[in-house]
This record gives C-alpha cells, sequence and structure tokens, in this order.
C-alpha cells in the first residue's frame, strides 16, 4: 500500500507553490514564492511578469518542498497540478513542469481545479482530526482574488461532487477588495490593508446597499462580463445567490470624489511603497488616512461582508445545509471570519475556515484535492493543458 505521498504544484496566478501532502491530510511541507513584490507597483497582476516569475521560481520551489518534507522523487506517489482557473502563462508552467516530472518518475499525473483546491485547505484539515468516512456534505463560499462562488460540495463514493449554487456576475469581493485600496492609495494585495484599517473605523458611517440582483432573461444567454465571472454558467442559478461587487467599488469612487479624499489619496501612494505592512494601533492608522477616510474603509467591509454572509446564509437555509466552509484569501479576513461564526451558532449551523496560511493560493491544498483522486486513479491524460477558465462541477 502506497503512503499516500503527493507532491502538489500551484501556479495558477501571482503564487509559485508547492507542498508534499500525506493521504490528503497531513501537510508534511507547503512552500509559497509570492510576486507580490513584482506586481504592487502595478497595483495589480502582469500576466507576463507572473509567467516570468513562475519559470524562476518553479524548480527551487519544488525542491525546498521536497527537502523540508524529508522526502525524494522516488518516495512520491503522484504528483498534482493546477490545470485552472487562472492566467493561461503562468498554468503553462506549473503544467508542464508537473507533467515532465511526472513523466521521468513514472508517476500519475493528477489535474486539480484551482476552485476544488480551496475547498480543500478546509477538508484537509477536517481530515486530519475526523476518518474520512465522517466528512460530511456542505455549503462552501470560495471567496478569493478571482472568485466568489457558492457550490454544494457533496462527497460521493469516496470523490466530491460539486454543484454550482451561486457566483459573482461581475468582480470577484477580493478584486472590490484590490481595487478599493487602490483607489485609495492604499498597498497591494488591497485586502489585508482594508482588514487592517477597517478595525478602527465606524462600519455604520457610510451606508452602502446592495440592490437585489433580478434575472433578466437575456443575462442567461450572454457571455459573462468579466474574467472572475467566466468560470461558471449563469442560467438557472437563483438571483437571491448572484453576487455583484462592481456597484460598490463605482460607490467608493463616487464617495472619495464628493468628499475629496483623492489628494489625500494620491499622497499616500508613495507611502505605501516604504510602508511593508499594514498598521497595528490607531495611531498608525490614523497616521496613515484620517478618520474619515476609516470609516469608509469600515463601512466598505462591513457591506462586503453582509452581503456574502447574507447570501451564502440564505442558500445553506433554501439547501438545507448545516455546514457551511468559507475558503480562499478573503476568508482571512477578520470581519468576515468573526460575523460568519456568529451567525452559523446564531443559526446553529458549523462554519470552518482554512488556517491563514492556507486562506490563500498554496499547494498543499491542491495535494490535498488530489487525494480522492489518486484512491480512485482519475488520472491525468498525456495532453494534460491549461484551461483559463476551467468550471467546477455541474
Ligand atoms: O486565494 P487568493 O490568494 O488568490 C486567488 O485565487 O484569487 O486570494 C487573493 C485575494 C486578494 O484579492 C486579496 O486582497 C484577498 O484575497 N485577501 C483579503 C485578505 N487577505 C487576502 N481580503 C480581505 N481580507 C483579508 N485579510
Ligand atoms: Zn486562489
Amino acid at each position: 500500500m502506497p503512503h499516500g505521498l503527493i507532491l502538489g504544484i500551484e501556479s495558477s496566478c501571482d503564487e509559485t507553490a508547492a507542498a508534499v501532502v500525506e493521504r490528503g491530510a497531513r501537510t508534511l511541507s507547503s512552500v509559497v514564492a509570492s510576486q507580490i513584490a513584482t506586481h504592487a507597483r502595478y497595483g495589480g497582476v502582469v500576466p507576463e511578469l507572473a509567467s516570468r516569475e513562475h519559470l524562476r521560481a518553479i524548480v527551487p520551489v519544488v525542491r525546498a518542498a521536497l527537502a523540508e518534507a524529508g522526502v525524494s522523487l522516488a518516495d512520491l506517489d503522484a504528483i498534482a497540478v493546477t490545470s485552472g482557473p487562472g492566467l493561461a502563462g503562468a498554468l503553462l508552467v506549473g503544467i508542464t513542469y508537473a507533467k515532465a516530472l511526472a513523466f521521468a518518475q513514472c508517476l500519475p499525473l493528477i489535474a486539480v481545479n484551482h476552485l476544488e483546491g480551496h475547498i480543500h485547505a478546509v477538508l484537509l484539515q477536517q481530515r486530519q482530526t475526523a476518518s474520512e468516512q465522517t466528512v460530511y456534505e456542505a455549503l462552501a463560499l470560495v471567496v478569493s482574488g478571482g472568485h466568489t462562488h457558492l457550490y454544494l460540495a457533496t462527497p460521493t463514493l469516496g470523490t466530491w461532487q460539486y454543484r454550482l449554487i451561486g457566483r459573482t456576475l461581475d468582480d470577484a469581493a477580493g478584486e472590490a477588495f484590490d481595487k478599493v485600496a487602490k483607489l485609495l492609495g492604499l498597498g497591494y494585495p488591497g485586502g489585508p490593508w482594508i482588514d487592517s484599517l477597517a478595525r478602527f473605523g465606524d462600519p455604520h458611517a457610510v451606508p452602502f446597499a446592495f440592490s437585489r440582483i433580478k434575472t433578466k432573461l437575456h443575462l442567461a444567454g450572454k457571455a459573462p462580463r468579466t474574467k472572475a465571472a467566466q468560470t461558471a454558467p449563469i442560467a438557472d442559478l437563483d438571483p437571491h445567490f448572484l453576487f455583484s461587487f462592481s456597484g460598490i467599488k463605482t460607490a467608493v469612487l463616487r464617495y472619495v470624489e464628493l468628499h475629496q479624499m483623492r489628494d489625500e489619496a494620491a499622497a499616500r501612494v508613495s507611502r505605501m511603497l516604504a510602508s511593508a505592512r499594514p498598521p497595528q494601533t490607531k495611531e498608525e492608522a490614523l497616521a496613515l488616512c484620517p478618520q474619515p477616510t476609516l470609516d469608509l474603509i469600515a463601512s466598505f467591509q462591513h457591506a462586503v461582508v453582509g452581503d456574502l454572509m447574507k447570501k451564502t446564509f440564505a442558500a445553506a437555509e433554501s439547501l438545507g445545509a448545516t455546514r457551511i466552509l468559507v475558503t480562499g484569501g478573503v476568508a482571512a479576513n477578520n470581519e468576515l471570519r468573526t460575523r460568519f461564526t456568529a451567525e452559523a451558532a446564531h443559526r446553529s449551523l458549523t462554519v470552518a475556515f482554512p488556517t491563514l496560511a492556507l486562506s490563500t493560493d498554496n499547494a498543499a491544498m491542491i495535494a490535498a484535492a488530489a487525494w480522492p483522486r489518486f484512491k480512485a486513479a482519475a488520472f491525468a491524460p498525456p495532453d494534460l493543458t491549461a484551461t483559463p477558465s476551467l468550471a467546477l462541477g455541474t
């Protein structure tokens, strides 16, 4: 019987990552090389630079993951790699490397959907403590820089099946955090900055509202408007579980213009390059942003978290789901964790999050998601290639 050692490789966006995970449950190593410094000055990921950085990092990152785990290539049972969704050039670096390694070592190759990986960042922890038979169906909110999707994840004969319940029509929630941070002259990526600064503002100062999304017949047949929306069709989804974050971004922009906050934001940009970490104390926060800006930031975050909660809990109620998973980079948000936890307790539901390190992109989640596929011998074809708009489930 193999030990179930899987090397996971992730390169879908701006993190080159490799990890060794045993039987989808025990992380022996998880190495992440972040490209934040490369993309920060552009305020977003530049695809060509991302591919170049992945090429530079992939060999040392995989070597470090093997060394940290104390294993050699010969000890592995399989290699897993993210095949989509993501940036085509970035994905291809990981896929090409994983294919070559698998071929050279005569190991099976397993293709993993990045969104499924995020879900398994939580299941990985649950498998550590529970036996595989006691892992139950859950409603999963995948909320990151590229995605805001709700899935019903169901264990079926040892593997998992996913049903799409809802998703964003335009921007992902993390994208809204990043864009609002950028327009306020804050650091990149914006989520951690907004998270830190929001603690010092009044979340009720600016009453942002999310209007109800109506199903328009013409939307059903129309191509999605943004990359984030391309990974799944919207036809047949209940409009109560659809998200839209481009409106609140525009509302923040209008507020900034109306309240003459533009110059103040522009002045912050140069200070950002010098300041590596978000403020930790009220003094540090006020030194960076006047109180009205902190109030705006807190109100924005409060509104986004409120909308994510409202639709997730409504979906849980409608489906009769008693377990909720929240995962992806935005799941690292403090207010989100606190409010989801309180609401779940109030409704007698359970909610689980990944550790902070496993909330953002990593390869342990890819190796963990590959484990059920390994057991089912669901291996990738030799001509596996990148699928930038790969959808998950049905
Ligand atoms: O999962 P991830 O690393 O990459 C994608 O698959 O997109 O998520 C990155 C996103 C970014 O938009 C980042 O701003 C956001 O997650 N993020 C946060 C926090 N930490 C990261 N958003 C809100 N609060 C945070 N603490
Ligand atoms: Zn991700």
